[in-house]
């Protein structure tokens, strides 16, 4: 989209967790480009010093913040620094994120995969844009992307606690949005279908077959920054979110089978 089609931001740094990760890196150089003042977070305090590095070469400005998103105390902090060091962001990316692939017969003495999760992909997300709603609105402007997954509102065996996280991001900012659009800050969800990404790798190899790039990952979220949209997803997910409330059990019955298909097609492809 040509610069002059975008939806004007208000003034104010651009916080992306997340911004070290397989599509972080795309959309922090993107990002640059652009101009917008970064605010970069993520736990690898390295990782952020050299991407940061990277958005300085490329004419951009920025800032590391780490933060452990499952830490209650450093997402406070987290939320002091921006608002006190960077001032109200123009735009918040709720991109971090972590998965784990277990099915139900590995995960019966792992309730601990759930507090990891929701720690990440729920609780983690929340407090940060919990934190930062509230100026956001006093200044009647702004916008909040999260990442969640194209599979959030469609039961995926094998992904449950996965699933359950970024469930509960959706059913929360689906709550929430009426009542921050009222205030002038606008909350676009991204469901995201398969990446090439590190996060893919351990299940589905290092270049699945049908994966989105990094590239047009970062590319959906550009776009919901840039258009009033409320929510990018795949046809396919829009459906499938209906189909599992229509007919469950149907809907159960094929994501099982499908699910187990794409990642067969998927390692396939890895090993050639
Ligand atoms: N890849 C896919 O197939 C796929 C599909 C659907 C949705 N998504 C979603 O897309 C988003 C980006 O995923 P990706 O593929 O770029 O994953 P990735 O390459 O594994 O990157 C994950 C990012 O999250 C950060 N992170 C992880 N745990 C964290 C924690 N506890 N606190 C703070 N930051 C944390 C990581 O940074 P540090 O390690 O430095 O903390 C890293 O920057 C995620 O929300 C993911 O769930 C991905």
């Amino acid at each position: 989209m040509s610069p002059a089609r975008r939806a004007a931001l208000p003034p104010g740094p651009v916080l992306v967790t997340g911004a070290t990760g397989g599509v972080g890196v795309p959309l922090v150089l993107q990002l640059a480009k652009r101009g917008h003042h970064l605010v970069l977070s993520g736990r690898d305090r390295a990782r952020l010093d050299q991407l940061s590095e990277q958005v300085r070469e490329r004419g951009g400005s920025a800032v590391v913040r780490p933060a452990d998103l499952r830490d209650a105390t450093q997402v406070q902090q987290l939320v002091e620094q921006v608002l006190a060091a960077d001032g109200v962001p123009a735009a918040v990316i709720s991109l971090a994120g972590h998965s784990i692939h277990r099915p139900l017969a590995d995960s019966l003495d792992r309730p601990h995969d759930l507090e990891r999760l929701t720690g990440t992909n729920l609780l983690g997300p929340a407090r940060l844009i919990l934190g930062l709603l509230g100026p956001m609105g006093e200044r009647g402007s702004g916008v909040v992307i999260a990442v969640t997954s194209a599979t959030a509102r469609i039961p995926n065996p094998g992904w449950a606690a996965y699933g359950a996280s970024k469930a509960g991001l959706d059913a929360w900012l689906r709550a929430i949005r009426p009542e921050a659009a009222r205030t002038g800050v606008r909350i676009a969800i991204i469901e995201l279908p398969l990446v090439a990404t590190a996060m893919a790798a351990p299940t589905y190899g290092s270049a699945p077959r049908g994966a989105l790039s990094p590239e047009q990952a970062a590319a959906l979220v550009l776009r919901a920054l840039d258009r009033p949209l409320t929510l990018v997803s795949p046809a396919w997910a829009r459906t499938g979110a209906v189909l599992s409330q229509a007919v469950p059990a149907l809907a159960a019955h094929t994501t099982g089978i499908a699910g187990a298909w794409v990642t067969r097609l998927s390692r396939r492809e890895v090993r050639r």
